[in-house]
């Protein structure tokens, strides 16, 4: 899989597919790991002997040795949030050299959060259920160019002056549209620039590092966050991010031309999550998904939420993997499935008016009338978590995994039969 001198690791779900654990499994190959979108709405937990970390900002190359880290110009970053992150990991022995930080990432301020809960709270019950990290706010500044990104912490005079002005604008937003409180300068002058003066030492143009890279024929991975039905132009819109999450993301979000994008390859879990509001047609509640949710521990790792549970969706993978050209599928959390019983993929959605469509619709209102239509497979009760070879499985759970490959056109190429590195079988 690794033939290629780059590879992209991208969600094919609603995000939380277990990219983390599948990034970190390839990290060990290669040189260089790349966060290109997103920010600390990710939550990415890599489970490495009886160790658990959770990674908001940061790639999976931070728990190996020596690997270079990049986040890139696509990502939104919280200087707090990420100190956190880096502190968290001191604590635990890990000493994070080789981080390079785009000076043009933007940052997510203060106000960028106190508008993120705002806007969330004036939306009432069409609340998206964001992370409230600030995401929306900080990518809505930077498409209307008035965005901080990261280089701009070389010049402190000129920083005060531009956060001083923008900070206006978003007291006069709190204030009469939102009549809430509004945010001193100080509150942002000591509560947190401090914490991004100290990202300092690692701001650079990582496009050009990149380059370097790629030149010298050294490995790199692009770590994706959140997924292709939370992406801001094919998910569930209105329900989704603010950034692109697909592969075409990891040029523009990296810095780096669509010829360098070398192996593509998609991660979904074996049902479906998603945490948050929206369209989620496959969506099931009762006893199977309190099954798979205890299971499969379908908490978020960054809220804590209840992940909503469904079966795995045939029709918004099979999207998921035109979109982002993914060569080969990796399917994880597929040993939750054993002992829920027969199990379901969806093909295709029945809509509204009887007509059968197999293509994910935009209209958010037709996703809310469609009714899936399903295929049944056999389930199995043999716990798969100690399988180390494909030949190990179940009958019934080599013919799911058929099942997926048929629905979603691509190869089950990975498969991960639990959260630790050793329990991912190569199916190449
Ligand atoms: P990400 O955001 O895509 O990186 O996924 P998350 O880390 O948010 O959620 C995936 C969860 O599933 C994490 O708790 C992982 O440790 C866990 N996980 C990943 N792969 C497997 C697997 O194959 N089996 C089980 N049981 N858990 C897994
Ligand atoms: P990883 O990388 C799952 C969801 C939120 C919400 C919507 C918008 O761990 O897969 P935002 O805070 O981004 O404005 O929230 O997107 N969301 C995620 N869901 N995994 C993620 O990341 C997510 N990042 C955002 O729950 O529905
Ligand atoms: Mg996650």
């Amino acid at each position: 899989m690794l033939n290629d001198t780059t590879l992209a690791v991208v969600g094919c779900q609603w995000g939380d597919e277990g990219k983390g654990k599948i990034s970190d499994f390839l990290a060990g190959q290669v040189d260089v790991v790349v966060r290109y979108n997103g920010g600390p709405n990710a939550g990415h937990t890599i489970v490495v002997e009886n160790e658990t970390f959770k990674l908001h900002h940061l790639p999976c190359g931070v728990l190996y040795p020596g690997k270079i880290n990049i986040l890139g110009n696509g990502m939104v970053l919280d200087a707090l949030t990420l100190e956190d992150e880096l502190a968290g990991l001191k604590r635990r022995g890990i000493i994070v050299q080789k981080l390079f930080i785009s000076d043009r990432a933007h940052l997510i301020l203060p106000y960028h959060r106190r508008q993120d809960s705002l806007e969330e709270e004036k939306r009432g019950s069409a609340k998206i259920g964001t992370t409230l990290r600030g995401i929306g706010p900080a990518y809505q500044d930077k498409i209307a160019r008035r965005g901080i990104r990261a280089g701009e912490l070389r010049d402190a005079q000129r920083l005060k002056e531009k956060i001083a002005a923008f900070l206006s604008e978003k007291n006069e937003l709190f204030a009469r549209y939102y009549s809430a409180e509004t945010m001193t300068m100080p509150e942002i002058e000591e509560g947190y620039l401090p914490a991004a003066y100290r990202l300092l030492p690692y701001i650079a143009d990582t496009a050009l590092l990149l380059a370097g890279h790629l030149e010298r024929g050294e490995k790199v991975l692009f770590e994706g966050a959140q997924g292709a039905m939370l992406d801001i132009d094919y998910g569930t819109y209105p329900y989704v991010t603010s950034s692109g999450t697909m592969t075409g993301s990891v040029c523009s979000g990296a810095g780096i031309p669509p010829g360098k994008v070398g192996t593509i390859l998609g991660v979904g879990k074996a049902y479906t999550t998603r945490v948050g509001a929206g369209p989620f047609p496959t969506e099931i509640e009762g006893k199977t998904a309190e099954y798979i949710r205890e299971r499969g521990r379908e908490f978020g790792t960054t809220t804590g939420r209840p992940r909503r549970i469904g079966w795995l969706d045939g029709v918004a993978l099979r999207q998921a993997c035109r979109l982002n050209g993914v060569q080969h599928l990796a399917l994880t959390l597929f040993d939750v499935l054993g002992g829920v019983g027969s199990i379901k993929i969806a093909t295709a959605y029945r809509c509204r008016d009887g007509s059968v469509t197999e293509h994910f619709p935009a209209d958010q209102h037709i996703l809310e009338e469609i009714t899936p239509i399903y295929r049944e497979f056999a389930g199995w009760d043999e716990d798969i978590s100690r399988c180390g070879n494909i030949n190990d499985l179940p009958r019934a759970a080599l013919d799911y995994i058929k099942g997926v490959e048929e629905t979603a056109g691509a190869p089950v190429s990975l498969l991960s039969v639990g959260p630790r590195r050793d329990q991912t079988i190569w199916r190449l």
